[in-house]
């Protein structure tokens, strides 16, 4: 049976070599792995089945100063207004850095549990929007992420060390959590 928990550094060898079978290019090193692993701002979760890593996603949060005009301020938000008739509102942005799953473990819901753990932790640290980056030609993650929500808002052309192309993607949480609050569900 696959369960879910948090990673710690006993895992990072088994976290590194689900990486490297996962991404031809660009997977992470032992060393940034460990790094992410114990960092405050960064979460990551894995997926097991017994002893065997099958699963992981990495999220980071970082805050944020936005620049609003002013006069459309909600009740419970907080805004300072400056000089130039802009307000700023700090706010805490979600990146999904990483997310895969081994091979013979794809489309049985192992990587929706995970985003949907992730989700939650973003939302408990007061996360509004989540960010993430997908190659252009990852039609199955960008399924993923379709199906989950996010839309495309972005190309970033030569984003990948390989010269490829990024897709931009977003999902804002806040929206979900107001709207789970209108209609009960
Ligand atoms: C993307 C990935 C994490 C999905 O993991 P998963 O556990 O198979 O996903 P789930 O079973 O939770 O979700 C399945 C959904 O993902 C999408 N999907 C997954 N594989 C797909 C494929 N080969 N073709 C099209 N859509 C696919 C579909 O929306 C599917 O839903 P559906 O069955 O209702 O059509 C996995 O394919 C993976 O590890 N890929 C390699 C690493 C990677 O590219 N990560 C993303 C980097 S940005």
């Amino acid at each position: 049976m696959v369960r879910y928990v948090k990673a710690d550094v006993r895992y990072l060898p088994k976290i590194e070599a689900l990486e490297n079978a996962c991404f031809t290019v660009d997977a992470f090193s032992r060393r940034r792995l460990r790094n992410l692993v114990v960092s405050q701002h960064a979460i990551v979760l894995l997926a097991m089945d017994g002893d065997d890593v099958i699963g992981c996603t990495i999220g980071l949060t970082r805050k944020r100063v936005g620049y609003r005009e002013s006069g459309v301020v909600g009740q419970n938000e907080k805004f300072k207004t400056h000089d130039s008739g802009l307000t700023t509102r700090d706010s805490i942005v979600g990146r999904l850095y990483s997310i895969c799953v081994r091979e013979d473990y794809r489309c049985r819901n192992i990587a929706t549990e995970l985003l949907s753990w992730l989700e939650d932790i973003f939302s408990t640290r007061g996360v509004e929007r989540i960010t993430l980056e997908v190659r252009e030609h990852n039609m199955p993650a960008r399924r993923f992420y379709e199906k989950h929500g996010f839309s495309e808002k972005d190309i970033i052309t030569n984003y990948y060390r390989d010269g490829v192309n990024a897709v931009k993607m977003e999902k804002c949480l806040k929206h979900s959590i107001e709207e789970t609050i209108l209609t009960g569900s």
